[in-house]
């Protein structure tokens, strides 16, 4: 069984569009955990285009939500997250002008200062996760890193999958880093994209742990509801 984590973002993005509190993102949190979710994603972006600093204050104060908090790699980010003490972070990479977070960190860059962020998390009990590209050095220097896990980027595989394209190699790809990973003690989560399709293909693969899942959840409920799409993805997981 994967926990499944939902990333509630895009609700941030509709209430903003009207900059008044409807919808609410913390009846968000609060449903999505009642269908059945194991934690909620949210993603403090240094813009603040979706999720706010008030929305991560009051869902870090409700401790029966697991608030999974992802960060860009930088010490005013870091100080947020010291003092909100999210049950875990993801540090993700950011660019100001992506649409979404295109692909994994950048860790022959920026290894050093990621190892430090890690360490002082760590420090707090809170569980750290890298979000990387599915290759082999990148698990390595997760390793030297000290993070207690990984999340690929499946954004590559979810496009050729969604596309009807061979994803075989792709796919070898991840098996490849989820296995060094596992050996090394790293637990492996998969992110971006998913959507049933994909689920059903990395849901093979039994050593990856978990799925944060946003927008195709999201877009999704504007159909079939909330707790229909869960409930469909809690299946996959099992
Ligand atoms: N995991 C991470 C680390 C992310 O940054 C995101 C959003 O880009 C997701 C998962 C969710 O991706 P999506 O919204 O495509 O499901």
């Amino acid at each position: 069984m994967k926990r499944l984590g939902v990333n509630i973002d895009h609700i941030a993005t509709v209430r903003n569009a009207r900059r008044e509190n409807h919808p609410s993102v913390i009846s968000a949190a609060k449903f999505v955990i009642k269908c059945g979710a194991d934690l909620v994603t949210i993603h403090l972006r240094e813009d603040r285009r979706h999720i706010n600093d008030t929305d991560l204050k009051i869902l870090s104060n409700i401790r029966s939500i697991p608030i999974n908090l992802e960060i860009a790699a930088n010490n005013q980010m870091l100080k947020i997250a010291l003092k909100h003490k999210p049950k875990y972070v993801c540090i993700v990479p950011e660019k100001r002008r992506e649409v979404t977070t295109e692909g994994g960190l950048n860790l022959r860059k920026h290894k050093n200062k990621i190892k430090k962020i890690v360490k002082k998390l760590n420090e707090k009990k809170i569980r750290t996760s890298l979000f990387i590209n599915p290759n082999i050095k990148d698990i390595e220097i997760s390793k030297f890193i000290n993070t207690n896990c990984v999340e690929i980027h499946t954004g590559k595989i979810s496009r050729q999958i969604k596309a009807n394209r061979s994803f075989k190699h792709e796919l070898r790809k991840i098996i490849k880093c989820t296995d060094l990973a596992t050996d090394l003690g790293i637990e492996v989560h998969a992110g971006h994209g998913i959507d049933f399709k994909t689920a059903k293909v990395l849901s093979k693969i039994k050593e990856i742990k978990e799925f944060n899942i946003g927008h195709f959840i999201i877009g999704e409920s504007i159909f079939y509801g909330l707790n229909n799409i869960i409930k469909i993805f809690k299946k996959i997981c099992r």
